[in-house]
């Protein structure tokens, strides 16, 4: 799979995400979106039945995090779904990543892409080293954690475009990066601490942006999500 845009769908309804779906009906492009907890809780496995209707990939983002055997179950049940790209925690361990792996893939061997969460981006160093006793660097335990997704046999990871080239340098240029943080110059930064616009994200070896609040709370949605195309996948 090539360089893409993921938009986020961070929507409390279907509602609100039909309304702004229907946005993009005659673009020539249908965006691959990304369901997160919110839109998936309370709607259910519905709605990523009817978007994959309409021709959109879907990235579906539950970050599972449990013992293997209940992973395995969880990714089980997904794989019906047929989205394109999911993900679990890094922090469950090699097992319970490869428990996934095993869950999701279809009895032909193919499987959607699966991605793990090293440390979430509101987890600062302070925390890591009071809340959860972890002494290490924070960057060499996102690296550590990202070998671990590798080896279970996972396909990247989601991380800050800034680590995206530290990454394939230290775990292999194909495993994938995923980057969420995405700001163009004078957007609300709003709770993300480290942003870049898609061009740097694009130098910086990205293979996919996740782009929500520039381009949902956009004036203009398609012409921000074409921008975003332009400057990532083109240029
Ligand atoms: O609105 P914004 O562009 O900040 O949205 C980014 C999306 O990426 C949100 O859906 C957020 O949950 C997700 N995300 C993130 N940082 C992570 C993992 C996921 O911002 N580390």
């Amino acid at each position: 799979m090539g360089k893409d845009v993921i938009v986020a769908l961070d929507f409390p309804n279907a509602e609100k995400t039909f309304e702004f779906i229907d946005k993009f009906e005659n673009f020539g492009r249908k965006p691959f979106v990304k369901i997160g907890m919110e839109l998936f809780y309370s709607e259910g496995s519905k709605i990523v039945r009817e978007i994959k209707s309409r021709g959109h990939k879907i990235f579906l983002d539950l970050k599972l995090h449990d013992i293997p055997n209940t992973v395995k179950g969880a990714m089980r049940s997904l794989r019906n779904l047929g989205v394109d790209m999911t993900n679990v925690h890094a922090s469950g361990a090699i097992e319970m990543m490869k428990a996934a792996v095993e869950g999701l893939t279809n009895d032909d061997g193919t499987r959607p892409i699966l991605i793990a969460v090293t440390q979430l981006t509101s987890t600062s160093q302070d925390i890591m080293t009071k809340e959860l006793l972890i002494s290490k660097p924070l960057e060499e335990v996102v690296i550590h954690y990202a070998r671990n997704a590798f080896n279970a046999g996972l396909n990247g990871v989601v991380c800050s475009p800034l680590e995206a080239k530290l990454i394939h340098d230290e775990v292999g240029k194909d495993f994938y990066t995923v980057t969420p943080g995405i700001r163009f110059r004078g957007d609300d930064v709003g709770d993300q601490a480290r942003v870049t616009d898609p061009k740097k994200a694009k130098e910086l070896g990205s293979d996919f942006i996740v782009v929500g609040r520039p381009i949902t709370k956009s004036l203009d949605p398609v012409k921000t999500y074409e921008k975003c195309i332009k400057e990532f996948c083109e240029e």
